[in-house]
């Protein structure tokens, strides 16, 4: 049997959200070794944060000329295409900003991929001051993220970079 170059085993911190988030931040090196192959790192990293936190859907949407497209995910099957300024994703990347929606049902222009979600953080990333892709991450639950997640998640996403 050949074993994949990546190491098998998430370590899963069973503390607070914090040291979560602590200890996926320091495996990060470690579970993109050698790759250099953009897609390749975040779809590994999109799946060590869901098994991490278990949340209903954690993926990128890239910024492809007037729209974002669907980048690796994990979670129920999404929409592929979001319009500047269109549902929260569009509006963090309009507005070059983190946005925490505790209660997805009272945003206005909110898009529904999943009935089952009902709060998000969506997280701009950045290369060279510009936005290429957002990180999506939505809870069954109400009001699952704050400033801790939006704290960490930053951190994430500058290892989504360079991004093609
Ligand atoms: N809810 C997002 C759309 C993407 S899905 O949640 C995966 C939005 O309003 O932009």
């Amino acid at each position: 049997m050949d074993f994949c170059a990546v190491s098998e085993t998430l370590h899963i911190n069973e503390g607070s959200k914090n040291e979560k988030y602590k200890t996926l931040l320091q495996q990060i090196p470690a579970l993109i070794g050698d790759e250099k192959d953009p897609i390749a790192i975040a779809a590994n990293i999109v799946a060590a944060l869901k098994q991490t936190f278990d949340f209903l859907w954690v993926g990128l949407y890239r910024v492809k000329g007037n729209e974002l497209v669907l980048g690796p995910f994990q979670g129920p099957i999404a929409c592929t295409r979001i319009a500047k300024g269109k549902g929260v994703c569009g509006m963090a990347w309009e507005r070059k900003t983190t946005l925490v929606v505790p209660n997805v049902h009272e945003f206005e222009g909110h898009i529904a991929c999943s009935s089952l979600s009902n709060s998000e953080i969506v997280v701009p990333v950045f290369a060279d001051g510009e936005i290429v892709a957002v990180l999506d991450v939505d809870s069954i639950a109400f009001g699952t993220f704050d400033e801790v997640d939006a704290f960490y998640l930053k951190n994430i996403a500058a290892w989504f970079v360079p991004l093609d």
